[in-house]
């Protein structure tokens, strides 16, 4: 099979080379020129891990070519995967412009038996409005496109596992409408192992929003509940133990803390809302799960405010900005929001995170960003672990605290183990986990708190 995929981010770059471990030949075509030029030097422009090395036997195999022409990526092949960036409008709809953009520069160019295959998260509708748009341009041309056909394959890759996630699906979607595209899809994931369902594109399409609304609805629900675990002297992780030990429920994305951050989630929630509203339905249980998240970094706010009697002019560590651990990936990162509100509220931020200083230093200024994570908490008034990175767990906290002002640890992602925080002398706070001051001694209700 003669393969492109086009858009060279996170999911297409990741796509483009799980394909070709495969033992294809992919051809792999950004618009940004820079990316593609680092692409054949080897350079992975994003960290994943594994990445720079699945790159590297890859290019080594001969099996990839890159280019930003889409008269040399399209012509001659049977499956074009669309993989550009669907962001969101300052309203939360999905801004729909890379994908048009993509779409008509290759329209011309397609095979007249061509897939285009979107892997691309799209509004309900996209892949019905992609072939009529491609079927009306040909015909201006005089090109035949009765064969070609618009499948959707929605990805559901995460990043800092997007190789593996990419390498090892737990589930392939197809979206057609057109057997050709169904039978050449299923012949590409032969071998996979897992199901291959066969649905409508609308379908498809829905499938990937409604996965990622429901993760991040379980995230915010379980935030809600680390609020009155709080006040009431529960603790969050126990409540989560207990309940994912109903197999109906299940014990992930129920690590309740900072929130979600990251290029899909928060833009997914907002357009499925969006896409609600249109058509004149209710998105007020995704309203509140939006409003849940975003109340979580002004939560982390205030409990550092009433922990140092006020965070302006004091020295905040803040480990970890990426929106989860490995990667280097920020966008709407909530560690990075809890890093401005600091810095807005007059606070020294001194941050450190293993991938992602570059990128961040970009977008945040006004941030001493330390080269090591015990050199930005040196001098602090408090440390925030604000991303789980699991070396956090690993520092020499002794030394760590030795070396701090004002020994408070905000622990954004009840990471650590409070007991052993207090146990040297610092004020350790969680998420909806009691204060580590009452640890070893008998939980009692809070004054004013429910009678148990
Ligand atoms: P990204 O921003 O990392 O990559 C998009 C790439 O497309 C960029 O390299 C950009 O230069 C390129 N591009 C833009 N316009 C183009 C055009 N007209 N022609 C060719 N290339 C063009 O985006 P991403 O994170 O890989 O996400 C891509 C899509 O996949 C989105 O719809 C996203 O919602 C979805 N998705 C992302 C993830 C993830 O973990 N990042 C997981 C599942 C699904
Ligand atoms: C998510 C989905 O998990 C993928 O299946 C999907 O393909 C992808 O979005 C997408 O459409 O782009 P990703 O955003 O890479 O993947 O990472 P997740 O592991 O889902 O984490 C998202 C956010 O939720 C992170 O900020 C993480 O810290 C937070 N989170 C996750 C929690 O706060 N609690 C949890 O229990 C789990």
């Amino acid at each position: 099979m003669r393969i492109t995929v086009v858009g060279a981010g996170y999911v297409g770059l990741v796509t483009g080379l799980t394909l070709a471990e495969t033992g294809r030949h992919v051809t792999l075509l950004d618009v940004d020129k820079g990316r593609i030029e680092r692409l054949q030097r080897g350079e992975p422009p994003i960290y994943e891990p594994g990445l720079k090395e699945l790159l590297a036997a890859q290019l080594a195999a001969g099996r990839l070519t890159f280019t930003t022409r889409y008269d040399e990526a399209v012509p001659g092949r049977d499956l074009v995967f669309l993989c550009v960036g669907t962001p969101s409008t300052p309203l939360g709809a999905t801004d729909l412009g890379q994908r048009a953009a993509a779409l008509e520069a290759m329209a011309l160019h397609l095979d007249p038996e061509a897939v285009v295959v979107i892997k691309s998260t799209v509004p309900v509708g996209t892949n019905r409005w992609a072939k009529d748009m491609i079927t009306c341009k040909r015909n201006r041309a005089g090109l035949p496109s009765d064969r070609l056909a618009v499948a959707s394959n929605p990805e559901f890759l995460r990043e800092g596992s997007a190789v593996e996630d990419s390498r090892h699906p737990d589930r392939i979607v197809i979206g057609a409408t057109d057997v050709r595209a169904f039978l050449l899809l299923e012949r590409l994931f032969a071998g996979s192992g897992v199901p291959i369902l066969r649905v409508l594109p609308e379908e498809a399409e829905l499938i990937k929003y409604a996965a990622n609304a429901f993760l991040a609805q379980k995230i915010s629900f379980i935030n809600l509940m680390a609020d009155l675990c709080e006040a009431s002297g529960a603790d969050i992780r126990r409540v989560a133990e207990g309940m994912g030990l109903d197999p109906r429920i299940g014990p992930r994305f129920l690590a309740a803390g900072l929130g979600f951050g990251g290029s899909c989630f928060p833009k997914d929630v907002r357009s499925l809302a969006h896409q609600l509203k249109a058509k004149g339905l209710s998105a007020a249980l995704l309203e509140e799960t939006l409003r849940i998240n975003r109340n979580r970094v002004s939560l982390a706010l205030r409990k550092l405010n009433t922990a140092l009697g006020g965070v302006a002019g004091r020295r905040i560590a803040v480990l970890g900005v990426a929106f989860k651990p490995h990667t280097d990936d920020v966008r709407e990162s909530q560690s990075l929001k809890l890093v401005e509100a600091l810095v807005a509220a007059s606070a020294h931020v001194a941050a450190y995170d293993p991938e992602a200083t570059a990128t961040a230093a970009r977008l945040v200024p006004g941030v001493q960003w330390a080269p090591q994570a015990e050199q930005a908490t040196q001098g602090a008034d408090a440390v925030v672990l604000a991303t789980d990175w699991p070396q956090f767990s690993e520092l020499p906290w002794e030394r760590v605290l030795a070396g701090m002002r004002t020994k408070v640890v905000l622990d954004c992602r009840n990471q650590l183990e409070g007991a052993k925080i207090a146990s040297l002398g610092a004020r350790y706070l969680g998420m909806g986990v009691p204060q580590a001051e009452a640890f070893g001694q008998e939980r009692k209700p809070p004054p004013g708190g429910p009678t148990l």
